[in-house]
């Protein structure tokens, strides 16, 4: 029997719909929702890093599969390298290759580019967290980090947020955020302003949503930055002091398994120290998209989210952009199987 696999490149999945938040959102919300109702599979991913003291912080290779039920129907796994120095080179940090298989035969179906649907799903796992966990009425954002994951970070915040007026961005090398705010600025219906990292405890105390997305090794922000009201977002690893995570009246994940397996991020060195536990997570954002728990009660409460991603967000995207290739004849059929 012969057996063809669609291969998709960077070009492809951007024409099929890559970069489309609003679709991403969907899917997020979608698998994060299968994924506590028990209709998908999502290993814990594995992590391979080698040689740190060489390489620095956030080099790796990641390996995310799963399997995901309801409209999709569809197995795969997300294959995510990352180096931060690659960025010097003119290559994206993080590059993935996803491969989707059948969920009957087992068989590949399409190798495709995962590297743009790996940030549309990462801004749109802060944007779910947003629709749930950030006051209605949001009108400030502050994203801390400057890189590929806050501009889809702030890309979900707007389509989630309508009421947003400002965003102010911080990074260590401040003509990042300077880039930052000159790209983004006209994408938005909001003005995006660079700020020194020395002004930003000011900025974070006036804020309704936080995102820090950057590769700090030690801790940028503390519990004082945290006003009342504020949706403080972790994507990145150890980012915040272990008080600020404590401070939350309600502290949030995408998935608590993964959480404490990747032990990356500050409420998983937490729990790894044996300080928290976990009656002390609030919920996993599926159950709050299930409607098993409510989200934000009220403009007061302070609230932690830290997503860590699960390989089935990109499934998930991945899953639509193959299903549109296929019927508009895009992509490049790879024999597999003679
Ligand atoms: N949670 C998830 O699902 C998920 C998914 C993808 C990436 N990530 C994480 O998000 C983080 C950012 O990824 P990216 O692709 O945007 O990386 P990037 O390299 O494009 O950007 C990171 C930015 O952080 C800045 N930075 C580093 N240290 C800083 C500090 N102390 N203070 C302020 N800024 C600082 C860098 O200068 C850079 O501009 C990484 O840690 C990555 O592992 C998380």
């Amino acid at each position: 029997m012969e057996w063809k696999i669609l291969y998709l490149d960077q070009r492809d999945v951007d024409a099929l719909g890559a970069q489309d938040m609003a679709a991403a959102l969907t899917d997020v919300e979608n698998a994060m929702s299968l994924g506590e109702k028990g209709d998908a599979i999502h290993p814990i991913k594995g992590v391979m890093e080698w040689d740190p003291d060489r390489y620095g912080p956030a080099n790796r290779i990641n390996s995310m599969p799963g399997y995901l039920g309801g409209s999709y129907q569809m197995a795969g796994i997300k294959w995510i390298g990352s180096n931060p120095q690659n960025v010097a080179n003119g290559f994206p940090r993080a590059s993935a290759l996803t491969i989707l298989n059948d969920p009957e035969t087992k068989l590949p179906l399409c190798i495709l580019d995962g590297t743009a649907i790996s940030a549309v799903r990462t801004g749109a796992s802060g944007g779910v967290g947003i629709r749930y966990l950030a006051k209605e009425t949001a009108q400030t954002l502050v994203l801390i980090g400057a890189g590929a994951q806050s501009r889809t970070q702030l890309e979900a915040a707007t389509l989630v947020r309508p009421s947003l007026k400002q965003c102010y961005v911080a990074d260590i090398l401040p003509e990042r955020a300077a880039a930052f705010a000159r790209d983004m600025t006209g994408t938005v219906s909001f003005p995006v302003q660079a700020v020194p990292m020395e002004a930003l405890k000011d900025y974070c105390q006036r804020a309704d949503i936080i995102i820090s997305a950057t590769v700090s090794a030690t801790p940028i922000l503390d519990a004082d930055w945290l006003n009342p009201g504020v949706l403080y977002i972790q994507i990145g690893g150890y980012e915040c002091t272990y008080d600020a995570v404590w401070k939350a009246d309600k502290r949030v994940v995408d998935e608590w398994l993964h959480v404490i397996h990747r032990k990356a991020t500050t409420i998983a060195f937490l729990y790894a120290d044996g300080l928290l536990h976990d009656a002390d997570v609030y919920a996993d954002l599926g159950e709050i998209c299930n409607g098993k728990k409510p989200g934000r009660e009220n403009d007061q409460e302070i609230i932690y989210y830290n997503p860590v991603g699960m390989g089935n967000e990109d499934i998930a995207i991945a899953t639509r952009l193959y299903r549109k290739a296929k019927a508009e004849g895009v992509g490049l059929w790879l024999n597999y199987w003679y």
